[in-house]
């Protein structure tokens, strides 16, 4: 490992086409909002202002998933790195400003004295931004950042060569896809591992819904400024007219289906144009964009998913209050 290197030469960024341009927004906008009900994908919440946004979110009391989360990976993340076999690549999914990951690269160092950490995230503003201070932080660290989607991430990762990996998914992410979809990512990252690899799954659980609705209904509303900043999105990006103040955010329960929904309701009849859409979408008074799910689960349904992806669970961390799970995953 370079200890001597520049910030430079240390890291790699690559922007996939894709996250660089426009058309795939138009385009999934457009489907979105003619659906019934109408819907957006959740991934277009984090553009630089987005991912922002959700920083503030994992700082607030009521969202309790990043902080059990981080203190679960403070506590166990030497266990985990304790199965490094001295030339682990860490790869992760969704990285963010890898604020918890922090702890496993710190354990990744201290167990093998280097490390090739390879986030992949939607945002490349803050991909850049947070690859850069973690050069500061830790100077044997080599980072290669792709900044793409998950499935154009993991492809990129695929035509690299590896001793081991540890991929990484952390803050329950998996739960922002339907079951089907968290099931065919899984089976994704598992046709990548080999027998010596690693999968580690932040998993949130079920519980009492009081907590639930909290977490995603905050007392300041950053989570609905986070929701409405969608909105501000297509106005910027497809000279949409969405006024947000006509959309209330609104997050609930579905306890049928275990999960938080967020939707936007608009709070009157209206119509609104979108110029590079070319067209305008009607709205009743009361009807809402279903924005986003996030699903919670129990330990036997962890333990099916595992099953039917071709996963074995290696070992499983918890915290006190059974709020959150850690999940070590590897080729069954
Ligand atoms: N992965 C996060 C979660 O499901 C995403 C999230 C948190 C979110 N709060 C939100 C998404 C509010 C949309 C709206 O917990």
């Amino acid at each position: 490992m370079p200890f001597d290197a520049t910030l430079e030469t240390r890291l790699n960024i690559e922007i996939e086409a894709t996250v660089a341009t426009a058309p795939s927004f138009a385009k999934d906008v457009l489907a979105g909002l003619s659906a019934h009900p109408k819907t957006l994908p959740p991934m277009y919440f984090y553009d630089a202002i987005g991912s922002r946004l959700f920083e503030k979110i994992c700082k607030l009391p009521e969202y309790y998933l990043t902080r059990t989360e981080h203190a679960l990976l403070k506590r166990f993340a030497p266990q985990i790195a304790a199965r490094a076999n001295g030339n682990l690549a860490l790869i992760e999914l969704g990285s963010g400003s890898s604020f918890k990951t922090r702890r496993l690269i710190a354990a990744l160092l201290a167990q093998q004295g280097g490390l090739h950490y390879f986030p992949i995230d939607i945002s490349a503003t803050m991909l850049t931004r947070s690859a850069k201070k973690l050069l500061r932080e830790y100077p044997e660290l080599l980072i290669t950042a792709h900044a793409a989607d998950y499935d154009a991430g993991l492809r990129r990762i695929a035509a690299e060569h590896f001793t081991q990996k540890l991929v990484i998914f952390l803050g329950s992410s998996l739960g922002n896809f339907e079951p089907p979809q968290a099931l065919a990512l899984m089976r994704k990252v598992r046709a990548h591992l080999n027998d010596e690899d690693y999968f580690l799954l932040g998993v949130d659980m079920q519980k009492d819904a009081a907590v639930l609705h909290a977490a995603y209904d905050d007392a300041q509303g950053v989570t609905a400024a986070f929701n409405l900043n969608i909105l501000h999105r297509i106005n910027r990006g497809l000279g949409g007219e969405f006024d947000p103040a006509l959309f209330k955010h609104a997050a609930f329960y579905n306890a049928a289906q275990s999960r938080v929904e967020m939707h936007l309701r608009s709070s009157r009849a209206q119509e609104v144009f979108v110029e590079r859409l070319d067209r305008s979408f009607q709205f009743a008074a009361g009807e809402t964009i279903h924005t986003e799910n996030s699903h919670k689960y129990s330990d036997a349904q962890i333990l099916q998913m595992c099953r039917r992806t071709g996963f074995r669970l290696v070992q499983r961390w918890q915290d006190d209050k059974k709020y959150f799970s850690l999940n070590l995953l590897g080729p069954a």
